[in-house]
């Protein structure tokens, strides 16, 4: 049988990233991150599009350098259609569309959000794969979804965040803590050396499977606001207790609601994806979930859990087999529910 090979290309946020795939398998997989956004404390649209214009060409040549495979190759090009910043999106798409028009091969529009799902079926030796049905807790910084997996193109959204996404919990967090963009690995770092169960903040009472998170941001404001009248110095004291803490009832919330889902589906297979399941925190839960709870959790490599292309052309390469295409005319969508 012929290999089929994937050039996959992913815009829709501030990373432009490209990627090799050799059927299931992920030959390279390159990511720029846009260090402009620091300055301004989170994504600027008009500059992502900008950066991604600028960084698409060298990231899809290194990706093609790394894998060593020719253009003329390629078996198809997939790109994420959606959902995600439209300018940022758009750059993505319209690559994507030259260069299976020029090679003349086809081009497959992937979802982002099913993506961070799929990306479970890149072929690893270290790596498990799960069976259908299984659930899946999306977490990035722009989503917060429990997803039950049907097949591998045929998701069902359980609940979700009716505010925030638990990745803007964290970088907003950290803003009012003064870290820098993105705050969400920060917090990870120095909550591994406070204490969890320093400070409790409250938890959201939200109904179902759905999440709230704008509130845990108004409450740490209050109380950091409270503490440092008391003390100037508290938060440079306090800092990494702080982190922890609000780590801590980030955690608490998912795992409950990730607790609820299992119940009530009867489905013990949990598989977490998206730029938050980098998280050491909800990393060690979920492994830990496996002898605690008799789950059986996935977790998907660290590089694979922030935003990238290798899981971008995984799906492409499930839709390859189904000679699912697209249409060369297809635009992008910033709003794609799964
Ligand atoms: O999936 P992703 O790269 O982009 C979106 O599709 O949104 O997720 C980015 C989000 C950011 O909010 C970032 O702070 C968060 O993932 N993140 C983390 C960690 N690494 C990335 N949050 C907590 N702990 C981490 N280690
Ligand atoms: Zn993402």
């Amino acid at each position: 049988h012929k290999t089929t090979y994937i050039l996959a290309i992913e815009s829709s946020c501030d990373d432009t990233s490209a990627a090799v795939l050799a059927n299931d398998k992920v030959l390279s997989n390159v990511v720029a991150n846009q260090e402009i956004h620091r300055k301004y404390g989170g994504v600027v649209p008009e500059l992502a599009s900008r950066a991604h214009q600028q960084n698409i060409v060298p990231v899809v040549h290194q990706a093609l350098a790394q894998a060593n495979i020719d253009k003329k190759a390629l078996s198809a090009i997939a790109f994420t259609r959606g959902p995600g910043l439209m300018g940022s999106l758009l750059v993505g798409t319209s690559f994507a569309k030259s260069m299976s028009m020029g090679l003349e091969i086809p081009l497959i529009e992937v979802n982002h959000m099913q993506a961070h799902i799929l990306v479970h079926f890149i072929k690893d030796e270290n790596q498990k794969t799960p069976t259908f049905p299984f659930l899946a807790m999306t977490i990035s910084g722009g989503h917060t979804q429990i997803v039950l997996v049907k097949d591998f193109l045929e998701m069902e959204i359980l609940g979700q965040t009716l505010d925030d996404a638990v990745g803007e919990a964290f970088d907003k967090s950290a803003k009012l803590l003064g870290l820098p963009y993105p705050g969400g690995p920060l917090i990870d770092k120095l909550a591994k050396k406070g204490n969890p169960r320093a400070y409790p903040f409250p938890k959201p009472k939200v109904d179902g499977l759905n999440f709230s998170f704008s509130g845990l941001k108004t409450s740490i404001l209050y109380y950091i606001q409270k503490q440092t009248k008391a003390n100037p110095n508290f938060l440079e004291e306090n800092l990494e207790d702080v982190c922890a803490s609000i780590q801590y009832t980030i955690l608490e919330i998912l795992m409950e609601k990730l607790e609820k889902a299992v119940n009530q589906t009867g489905i013990k297979q949990v598989a977490i994806g998206g730029g938050v399941a980098a998280n050491s925190g909800i990393r060690n839960r979920l492994a830990a979930a496996e002898h605690e709870k008799g789950w059986q959790t996935y977790i998907p490599k660290f590089e694979f859990c922030t935003d990238n292309a290798a899981m971008i052309g995984i799906v492409g390469y499930l839709k390859y087999l189904q000679k699912n295409f697209s249409a060369k005319n297809v635009v992008a969508k910033a709003r794609y529910v799964i």
